[in-house]
């Protein structure tokens, strides 16, 4: 699967129409342009909402859901096919490393009650949300990072592997060859994949995993494993989580500010377009780098937006798995 190379076009969903030169949303100064939603669909449960175009993914989550899971275990259930495929550079095995070449994983979860489990640069182990789960239900912390979390996963019975796989070598000892020892920011490397289940009940859960930016700084953390910024669910209202740039997302609590959004009254469209005009207003340099947020609200509504094109989302709903563009901020 070359999600980078997929820009597909399709018509579902809850549409952004871009207004140029309208006034700020309350709260926001000046943004250069304003989102009008156009909502598409009526919502339905129950619904599973992935970054990025993981229909694979998607499926299984959905099937999980159809099969009497938890929204909770379908999120650890669809995440981890992408985390299993070896051909994708972003997540689980085959993930860009960092500038020394290791792998190392970042991943959480969220469920209904407001648990919450994290596992952060983690080497060795395919299925980090699946840790996560372990970390948030068999330990008394949150959090586990570097090596005590790869050592509580091989205690838990997860298999150490090498996650280096030879594609990922190559293009890590090409991209030593040029580098010059900065952390690359661009558009191009990094497809965090966060999924948002809503089973037909109600019952909210997410997760979100990756192998964080590519050929990141050792010991480099982004957002994908910190609540309220990779994810964030309350089951009173919806969940959010992101791709993209980390540090971005992290410094401005995205996944939080879109529930907060959408408690206040936005619609999941609504709520990513202001999370992200956020992050505008915030960062001068937003024409260099990524960021794409999706959001689920009880009811079923969907919404994603990103800072410029090229973000892809799957979404199965109504039977229906698939894949589309969201509307974007940058359009030039
Ligand atoms: N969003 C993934 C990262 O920045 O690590």
């Amino acid at each position: 699967m070359k999600r980078r190379n997929f820009l597909q076009k399709a018509a579902l969903g809850t549409v952004g129409i871009t207004a140029l030169g309208a006034t700020a949303s309350p709260g926001l100064s000046a943004p250069k342009r304003e989102t009008i939603e156009e909502p598409t669909t009526s919502p339905s449960l129950p619904v599973v909402i992935a970054t990025w175009d993981v229909k694979g993914a998607t499926k299984k989550a959905w099937q999980s859901l159809q099969e009497g899971s938890s929204a909770l275990d379908a999120v650890i259930a669809g995440c981890g096919v992408e985390e299993a495929n070896a051909e994708g550079q972003s997540v689980g095995i085959g993930g860009l490393p960092d500038r020394e070449g290791r792998v190392t994983l970042d991943a959480c979860v969220m469920n209904e009650k407001g648990d919450y489990g994290a596992v952060l640069c983690m080497q060795n182990i395919m299925h980090p949300i699946a840790v996560a789960k372990k970390v948030m239900e068999d330990t008394p912390h949150v959090i586990l990072a570097g090596i005590g979390a790869e050592e509580f996963a091989v205690s838990q019975g997860f298999k150490r592997e090498n996650l280096l796989t030879e594609q990922s070598k190559i293009a890590w000892e090409n991209w030593k060859k040029t580098a010059q020892y900065k952390p690359i920011i661009n558009i191009e490397n990094h497809d965090t994949i966060g999924m948002l289940a809503v089973d037909k009940n109600g019952i909210i859960s997410g997760g979100c995993t990756t192998s964080g930016l590519a050929y990141k700084m050792a010991g480099r953390v982004g957002d994908s494993a910190i609540v309220g910024s990779g994810l964030f669910v309350d089951n009173e209202i919806g969940a959010a989580t992101a791709t993209g740039l980390g540090e971005e997302v992290l410094k401005t609590v995205g996944s939080y500010l879109i529930v907060e959004l959408m408690r206040q009254g936005k619609s999941p469209q609504q709520a990513c377009e202001q999370a992200i005009l956020r992050i505008i207003e915030k960062t001068p340099n937003f024409e260099d780098f990524q960021v794409g947020y999706i959001a689920v609200n009880k009811k079923g509504e969907t919404g994603a937006y990103s800072i410029h094109e090229g973000f892809v989302t799957t979404t199965y709903q109504d039977e229906k798995n698939t894949a589309i563009t969201p509307d974007f901020y940058n359009k030039k």
